[in-house]
């Protein structure tokens, strides 16, 4: 069966159910804090100077692309029609946007403690409580846009996405090149901006327990396929083997036999809906 990521916002709410639902099942069943935990401990690890692999490194995307493509298949098992949309936050830029209407994620979160308290993630829902994070507090919590933070725009994403060189020494986050201003330690801030943007758990190294999270990796991921397809003859870099980073084809913990050059061709795991035949580019 092929695998289609979907916008979110064209999601059906028949669609959006299934999605949360799977969510919450793998809350429910231990899967979902697994990956929590997971992506935690990569964050604090990855510094700029140490080994890295999943962020501040050229291997951010085909990490979190292997990420992702792990946490679609425990979705799978809960219900195989479902795969993780994206949000394309370019066009979806406010928090009146559907994606946190009640019927899908839940909305922007009270001002007295950030708890987000509609939607399937709700603390008093009794199916979301946080066990993996920076502090004690178990809601799920949420400040979007707090602080006039604003959403990058179309042509921000347009300009990183013309940038015909994938990375650059010393391959961390004072790099040039598109993976370093995609991932957002330089120039408009595309990628981190929209964790702050989220707020609460969202901008912290356990940014999993916010489910947006997939959502917005998901679009990351698709830049990542249309800066492929703008720069034909451009590859990953660094090509052969590097100080602390992982090359093209280098190991990427926490799995042993994935390579970034695993990595390169998302069609062999799924499609985005914009390349399904008679779809606009
Ligand atoms: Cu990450
Ligand atoms: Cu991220």
């Amino acid at each position: 069966m092929t695998v289609i990521r979907k916008n979110q916002a064209a999601l059906t709410p028949a669609e959006k159910r299934a999605f949360t639902n799977a969510l919450l099942e793998l809350k429910r069943n231990g899967t979902y804090d697994r990956f929590v935990s997971a992506h935690n401990a990569f964050l604090m690890n990855d510094s700029d100077f140490g080994k890295r692999v999943g962020h501040r490194s050229p291997s951010f995307l085909p990490w979190h692309r292997r990420f992702l493509l792990d946490f679609e298949a425990e979705l799978q098992r809960v219900d195989p029609k479902v795969s993780i949309p994206y949000w394309d936050w370019t066009v979806d830029r406010t928090p009146g946007s559907s994606l946190w209407a009640a019927d899908f994620l839940g909305g922007t979160a009270r001002a007295r403690d950030g708890q987000v308290l509609d939607g399937p993630f709700a603390y008093a829902g009794g199916k979301w409580a946080i066990t993996v994070g920076v502090d004690r507090r178990t809601y799920l919590r949420r400040a979007l846009g707090a602080g006039g933070t604003q959403l990058p725009t179309k042509a921000e994403v347009n300009a990183v996405l013309n940038m015909a060189e994938y990375d650059t020494a010393p391959w961390n986050s004072a790099s040039n090149g598109f993976r370093n201003n995609l991932e957002g330690w330089r120039g408009s801030n595309l990628h981190n901006r929209v964790h702050v943007w989220v707020g609460g758990q969202m901008a912290s190294a356990a940014s999993p327990n916010e489910p947006v999270f997939w959502l917005h990796h998901a679009f990351i991921d698709m830049l990542w396929a249309e800066w492929q397809n703008r720069h034909p003859k451009s590859t990953y870099l660094p090509a052969t083997p590097t100080p602390d980073v992982v090359d093209l084809h280098g190991t990427m913990r926490p799995w042993n036999n994935v390579t970034p050059a695993d990595m390169l061709d998302h069609r062999k795991f799924y499609t985005f809906d914009t390349e399904q035949a008679g779809a606009r580019q």
